[in-house]
């Protein structure tokens, strides 16, 4: 019998601390071993002239999510409706795009618990590929909900409690999100916040319809940067006050980023995660004709081009640490997606979210590596390392190392593909980087041992993906230290 049962040899392997040519053994889904030369192997992959990079992790995806208002009635009676991509479509496409862990979000809707939801998302998440780990969305913090269930959750391995800021039904006021961050720092958990001030964009959002500005182009208009700095410094400022780790999430400009790094400089335990729409995307693509705008609605909204470029630096910085998609795909040409309310609805009517599970890897590595703004260890950290450390799943995701999964993508460093629907292999109908130039593309996507893309083709048995049950980790320890000493039982 032959010692591994993989060899993946001559590749630059690449991690978050350098690159090495050498093989990799990979006997039970494990990394085994790492070595000048691996000959013993009943399959030998040839990865000459290529690198080979972590599985991507992406922490923050809405993938088959129940929506969030709950229950929408049709025909009289409650019916349970979905985010558009399922499990499998979604795992097809983040395999064609060298991802092979996620982590996506339970809904909780106001007046219900969450340990129902959780038991029916876990056996929705069951169905698919890919690896996941959850995220437990919070929008009515009862003491109920706070104080038994989610210690309940927390011994499920669930260890991110996400909050929002703003959108009708789900903000929290701030007394409800000191409450949450409270919660948080006596279960061991992280907490991620999208950071945009809720009455803010009302207001906006009032202002812009009584003058009729309501194309998708006036969902920028409706939140422009101030809204997202705002949040941003204070969801930094209460977690400081409650000494409680955060992650803010979808950072779209230098001004939210500078909050970060100002609390970074502090020793405050917050990271700042960013996605390829805020470095490709600009709100001139919401100004397209007719209904296209929609197509690029998201929130925050993407800014313009010079800010790109700010988004590069506060990456190269390291005050941004990690790139996630925000998958959130709604179909463009049907009466359930981006139209929901009618190709005519004013923007606050359109549902946000772009998809981008795909994508997110070789826009990173093309934008990023080939165009040589960041080094290939910087692209590992930013798509698999850092997701799996501030997760709590490194070290079994996001590094190449004896014991770790064997998780691995063999990625052709001068491939050009131009992004096309059909490439992203999702079930939305449509890319918002249609047309786009890459540099750079995943050739083989290997899964704890098990080759599951091979040239764009997708091979893996629905129902193998693995829950990804999370223990305490350092990262998310407090710091114990507060503004002034107190700490709150
Ligand atoms: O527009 C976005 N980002 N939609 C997904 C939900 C969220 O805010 O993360
Ligand atoms: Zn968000
Ligand atoms: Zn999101």
């Amino acid at each position: 019998m032959a010692a591994y049962d993989i060899a993946i040899r001559g590749g630059l392997v690449a991690t978050a601390f350098g690159a090495t040519r050498c093989d990799i053994g990979v006997k039970d889904g494990r990394i085994a071993a790492l070595a000048e030369t691996i000959t013993d192997a009943a399959q030998v992959l040839d990865a000459g002239g290529l690198y080979v990079v972590p599985g991507g992790v992406d922490s923050h995806c809405h993938i088959e999510e129940p929506s969030l208002g709950g229950y929408a009635k049709s025909d009289g009676a409650p019916q349970l409706t979905v985010n558009e991509e399922s499990f499998v479509t979604a795992s097809t496409s983040a395999f064609a795009g060298g991802t092979t862990s996620v982590v996506c979000f339970i809904p909780q809707w106001k007046g219900h618990g969450v340990l129902e939801r959780y038991r029916d998302y876990r056996k929705r998440a069951a169905t698919g590929m890919l690896d996941h780990a959850f995220h437990q969305i919070i929008s009515d913090p009862t003491d109920a909900v706070l104080n038994e269930e989610v210690p309940q959750l927390v011994a499920e391995g669930v260890r991110s409690l996400k909050v929002f800021l703003t959108y009708e039904p789900l903000h929290l006021n701030d007394a409800e999100y000191i409450k949450v961050l409270l919660t948080a720092r006596r279960n061991g958990c992280l907490v991620t916040v999208h950071c945009e001030n809720y009455d803010a964009i009302n207001w906006r959002t009032q202002a812009l319809l009584a003058a009729g500005m309501t194309g998708p182009k006036y969902h920028a208009w409706s939140r422009p940067r101030v809204v997202e700095r705002e949040a941003t410094h204070r969801a930094i400022a209460l977690a400081e006050l409650v000494d409680q780790p955060i992650q803010v999430f979808h950072v779209s400009c230098e001004d939210a980023a500078e909050e970060i790094a100002r609390a970074q400089a502090r020793g405050l335990k917050v990271w700042g995660e960013t996605c390829p729409q805020y470095v490709t995307l600009t709100a001139a693509d919401m100004d397209r004709p007719g209904f296209e705008g929609a197509k690029f609605m998201c929130s925050p909204a993407p800014r313009d081009t010079a800010e790109h470029l700010r988004i590069w630096e506060m990456i190269r910085r390291g005050t941004l640490d990690v790139v996630s998609s925000d998958h959130c795909g709604f179909t463009f040409g049907t009466d359930r997606g981006k139209a929901v309310a009618g190709r005519d609805a004013s923007f606050e009517k359109i549902p946000n979210g772009i998809p981008g599970l795909a994508a997110r890897l070789p826009i990173v590595f093309s934008e990023g590596v080939a165009k040589g703004r960041i080094a290939l260890e910087e692209f590992v950290k930013l798509t698999a390392t850092n997701p799996a450390r501030i997760m709590g799943l490194y070290p079994r995701k996001g590094v190449i190392q004896p014991g770790s999964d064997a998780d691995l993508v063999l990625w052709d460093p001068a491939r050009k593909v131009t992004l096309t629907n059909a490439v992203m292999q999702h079930a939305i109908d449509y890319t918002p980087y249609e047309g786009l130039e890459v540099t750079g593309w995943p050739v083989t996507t290997i899964r704890r041992g098990e080759v599951v893309m091979r040239d764009g083709k997708v091979q893996a048995e629905p129902g193998t993906g693995r829950y990804l049950p999370r223990g305490p980790y350092d990262l998310v320890k407090p710091r114990g230290i507060t503004p002034d000493g107190f700490v709150a039982p």
